[in-house]
């Protein structure tokens, strides 16, 4: 399998989709769901079905490069997103799909082209009326192609650590910059490099470097974007 054979069609072309893609700790997350709230749109976050993914694959005891057994697993997965909560095989899975291992473990399994196929259904079943903000690596390009609007969201290395840092701080969490950035930089080099849905703009998406923006500056140019989308649709 490689990538273009993702590209299948999908059931609701005429329910408007904005997707962000963009790396990890760039704050797409954050933007992505106050625009949904704005619009009264639906919100998916790509990242925590993977890392879910691979909580569940931790959990179970199945090795991170068993291709094979994390499709099956993916292909099965008992989860549910509920106001902002994750379950897990009928329990919640909390701050577990937050931590630093959820999301290495993530990163890595994203790489299997076999594992990405089983989720891309999924994925695509959080397209409903009247709309959806979809923020992952890959929204754009292979799970959503036809999206009204692509927005690739990022910022510099080192303010994403510096941002997360503060996050981690606020939560009373222990954190190290140095460590952080590491992670960020080896993550984004494995997301990048991969063969299969890698992280990177593509011609369609409008470019968005939020390493001078704030938050609600980040949505008001994104919710400026989807309103040129829309006019020039219509
Ligand atoms: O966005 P977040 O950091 O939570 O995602 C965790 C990991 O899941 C990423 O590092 C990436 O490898 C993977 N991912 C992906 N495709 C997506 C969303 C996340 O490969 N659409």
């Amino acid at each position: 399998m490689n990538a273009s054979s993702l590209l299948t069609p999908h059931s609701s072309p005429e329910i408007p989709v904005i997707a962000i893609d963009g790396p990890s700790a760039s704050g797409k997350g954050t933007v992505a769901a106050l625009v949904a709230k704005e619009l009264g749109f639906h919100y998916l976050d790509s990242g925590a079905i993977y890392r879910v993914t691979a909580l569940a694959a931790l959990r179970a005891g199945i090795a991170l490069d068993d291709e094979a057994a994390l499709a099956r697993l993916a292909g099965h997965l008992d989860v549910r997103f509920d106001n902002g909560e994750i379950w897990l095989g009928g329990e919640k899975a909390g701050e577990d799909v937050r931590s630093e291992a959820s999301g290495n473990a993530a990163s890595r399994i994203a790489s299997l082209p076999s594992l990405r196929q089983a989720l891309l259904e999924f994925q695509r079943s959080f397209r409903t009326a009247p709309g959806l903000v979809a923020d992952g690596r890959d929204m754009g390009s292979v799970v959503f192609p036809d999206a009204t609007l692509k927005i690739f969201l990022t910022a510099s290395a080192g303010i994403r650590a510096e941002r997360r840092y503060k996050q981690l701080m606020e939560k009373g969490m222990h954190a190290n910059l140095s460590q952080i950035l590491q992670d960020i930089q080896q993550r984004d080099a494995r997301d990048s490099a991969r063969s299969v849905a890698p992280l990177q703009k593509f011609a369609d998406a409008h470019l968005l470097d939020t390493s001078t923006l704030n938050i609600a500056e980040a949505v008001n140019e994104v919710l400026a974007h989807y309103r040129d989308s829309v006019r020039q649709a219509s």
